[in-house]
């Protein structure tokens, strides 16, 4: 009884406290000027060289209190509002490592492995902990909010951006984020999900307009944000540059107040991406609450569209209120002392932890891996001695040192090939000193050209070495797509030199090994038959060079799995031919004709190949799956299914037990069957087995009626799939659905 009192009166004193809060925030509205107002609602400035128009920052307030971050919002003393401040990125947080006037310290963050990577453990536990070390970072280097994560859909493997997205599926997407934003607003600072919605390409990003039907964009383009709101509401949500259906996604009612607020229940404030839209009086009767980075023109069009009415000053408070509600929740409102000294030593290894645990074995033929001990390593490929361990643009970090592929291979105590690092090295830097010196950090630098290794060298290299480890590097990021050739496709020097070690060292009855350095899909299938083993090790972050080191040696053994399809050719993509719009030479629209039949909803419904198919990984110890229970046979409110799991190898391993919905489709056309759940097991020892259930929920059976604007079940016969990857079925149990469900009706 006492505990009932105890919890009734705290949740009356908090539903009062946050009463009272509202109030006083109404209160200090009714207290603003207009002019106030919209200082509120429009960002600060950009103080970037060559930034347009960055505002001239109000007396006593610094755009620099943290150099480096990209924006903050006025604050207005007289009332008590703080400035508060927005830094970049996916992969940690990015500000300027060493500040102008103070050369007694650095302010260098801790690079993680990128966000595919993350989404690659399938482990929304150990993305949470990264989350909470970044959230760390965020706190202690005086910062707000930081701009992540990136949950847009890998809708195309040449999207330049695809590195700091998930994946493909909506759920492994959401689930992701969630877990991220929970991560990093443990520690009372706020995160950013964006790009809000549909920023699936770079190319004419700022205005292309996307085609998408209500049913993908509910199901596959909104389904990963829906999640993150409701499972962990974000402080704030970013608008993306793009149109969908002809209208900017910052400008867009519907989106951003009708769906995000009135379906799903989102509490934050919407901020624009940097210079996005093109409307102010439209972006704020839209409920895109913030504009940024801010610039003048924008306080002016608002000021001037309350005056002749074209604005009504109520919207503006309700933006101004969003945005109030969020801000005094801020590090900055409560008077943090943060002390640029985040434990970067501690978070260094957790960067090292996630690095591994994201990567994944696509083969190992006769246990090529892991390397033991003995074994002499000719280490060939320009990124094994200049790791990518990001992608560039804003999602880039400014961390204090990098661990490449030799460096983590020596720390390891594996031997390798001194004389071919040498002549690496060397090959590296004439490359790069002739380079043209890049105009700014957002600049990606082109890639220097991947050094020839010639049939001689390599039998040379084979003879005085035991095994080879050949390293493919790829990078991309904002402001472009990938492209096919040299990129996509490996380059004809890749692929001869990948022939002459290949042919050198099989002549030798010695082993090949390929790592793929990328942050995003490649061509494999061309040239996978001429390795013995390939790992991804996607771009790993600062530590990389030890995390990957980790898992050849298997100290880590390989547990990641694909979060997106690597198909056979690019063609077999389902939007290789609308992808990025037309018209070809510069595109200003883009049709979604794809519909909701994207990546292994499209592979498997249409039975198409792939080289490695969604949710693929493999382990150096092998798991058994049990008989699956299924709770009942006829679905009332939920239904279980458990199934157990056993390692039955000999090696200490991790497995991701997929489970997947294959839903009647009389009156709806459906995949041929969906991700509805996962679970990463427990490092299980050899012998040990672990039972793993699945809860289905009513949402979990549904599709997305266009037609009565419904999250609807259709009655009939549904296979639940326990899959150790999209493909492969270990076993099916079945469930009746006697009565059509209308689970849940939404905004038209
Ligand atoms: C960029 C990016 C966005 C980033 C913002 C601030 O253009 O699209 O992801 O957070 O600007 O740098």
């Amino acid at each position: 009884m006492r505990i009932k009192v105890i919890l009734i009166s705290l949740m009356l004193f908090t539903a009062v406290n946050l009463f009272a809060q509202a109030q006083d925030i109404n209160k200090l509205i009714s207290e603003m000027t207009l002019e106030e107002k919209v200082k509120i609602v429009v960002g600060m400035g950009f103080n970037f060289p060559g930034a347009p128009g960055s505002q001239e920052p109000i007396v006593g307030q610094s755009m620099d209190r943290v150099e480096g971050a990209a924006g903050s919002t006025f604050g207005i003393q007289r009332l008590g509002i703080p400035s508060i401040v927005v830094a970049d990125g996916p992969a940690g947080l990015r500000i300027n490592p060493v500040r102008k006037d103070d050369s007694t310290k650095t302010y260098y963050a801790t690079a993680f492995p990128i966000a595919t990577s993350l989404a690659s453990s399938w482990d929304p536990s150990l993305v949470q902990k990264v989350g909470a070390a970044i959230g760390n970072e965020v706190l202690e280097y005086g910062v707000d909010i930081i701009l992540m994560p990136g949950q847009n859909i890998h809708r195309n493997p040449l999207c330049g951006r695809n590195f700091e997205y998930y994946s493909e599926d909506p759920l492994v997407t959401g689930l992701t984020s969630a877990a991220m934003v929970k991560g990093v607003q443990s520690n009372g600072v706020g995160t950013s999900i964006k790009h809000f919605a549909a920023n699936n390409q770079e190319t004419n990003r700022n205005n292309i307009n996307e085609i998408i039907s209500e049913r993908a964009l509910r199901e596959i383009y909104l389904k990963g944000f829906e999640i993150a709101v409701k499972e962990a509401q974000p402080w704030t949500i970013m608008s993306s540059y793009n149109k969908i259906s002809g209208t900017y996604t910052s400008e867009d009612y519907k989106l951003l107040t009708q769906i995000v607020r009135g379906d799903w229940g989102f509490k934050g404030f919407v901020m624009t991406d940097w210079f996005g839209g093109k409307d102010p009086v439209a972006q704020m009767k839209a409920g895109n609450d913030l504009l940024m980075p801010g610039i003048p023109q924008q306080i002016e069009a608002i000021i001037n569209a309350v005056k002749i009415g074209t604005l009504d000053e109520k919207v503006l408070d309700r933006n101004v209120k969003n945005i109030l509600n969020v801000l005094f929740l801020s590090p900055s409102a409560k008077g943090y002392k943060y002390s640029d000294t985040p434990d970067l030593k501690g978070h260094a290894l957790i960067s090292r932890e996630a690095a591994a645990e994201g990567m994944v074995l696509l083969k190992n033929n006769e246990s090529a891996l892991p390397l033991n001990e003995n074994q002499k390593v000719a280490l060939f490929g320009n990124a094994a001695y200049d790791l990518y361990i990001g992608g560039t643009g804003s999602g880039d970090v400014n961390e204090a040192y990098i661990i490449s592929l030799d460096a983590g291979l020596e720390n390891a105590g594996c031997e390798f090939d001194k004389k071919l690092q040498s002549m690496y090295k060397d090959f590296i830097k004439n490359e790069k000193d002739a380079q043209p010196k890049p105009k700014n950090f957002f600049t990606p630098k082109p890639p220097i050209p991947e050094m020839q290794v010639s049939p001689e060298l390599a039998y040379q290299l084979a003879e005085e070495n035991d095994i080879a480890v050949v390293i493919i590097g790829r990078n991309s990021g904002e402001f472009a797509d990938r492209k096919l050739e040299d990129d996509f496709y490996l380059s004809k020097t890749e692929i001869e030199s990948i022939e002459n070690i290949s042919n050198a060292f099989h002549s030798k009855a010695k082993k090949v090994v390929a790592v793929l350095n990328i942050g995003g899909v490649i061509e494999t299938a061309s040239w996978r038959d001429k390795v013995d083993a390939i790992l991804i090790s996607w771009q790993p972050g600062q530590e990389g060079g030890n995390a990957i080191a980790d898992v050849l040696i298997g100290k880590v053994n390989p547990s990641g799995k694909l979060t997106s399809t690597f198909p056979v050719k690019y063609e077999d993509v389902p939007s290789a031919n609308n992808f990025p719009g037309t018209p070809k030479e510069n595109p200003e629209s883009v049709n979604y004709e794809e519909d909701i039949f994207i990546g292994y909803r499209y592979f498997l419904s249409n039975d198409v190949k792939p080289a490695y198919e969604f949710g693929y990984g493999l382990s150096y110890t092998k798991f058994e799956y049990g008989k699956p229970q299924i709770s009942s046979n006829v679905f009332k409110d939920k239904i279980t299914v458990s199934v157990k799991i056993k390692n039955t190898g000999s090696g200490a391993g991790k497995e991701v037990v997929q489970m997947y919905i294959c839903a009647p489709a009389e009156s709806m056309v459906k995949p041929e069957y969906e991700l509805k759940g996962f679970h990463k097991t427990k490092l299980l020892q050899p012998g040990e087995e672990e039972l793993v259930t699945f809860t289905i929920n009513p949402l979990d059976l549904t599709s997305f009626d266009s037609n009565n604007f419904s999250w609807t079940a259709e009655k009939g016969e549904y296979k639940v799939n326990i899959c150790s990857s999209s493909e492969k079925i270990l076993s099916t149990v079945e469930f009746n659905l006697t009565e059509e469900m209308i689970v849940e009706k939404v905004n038209r």
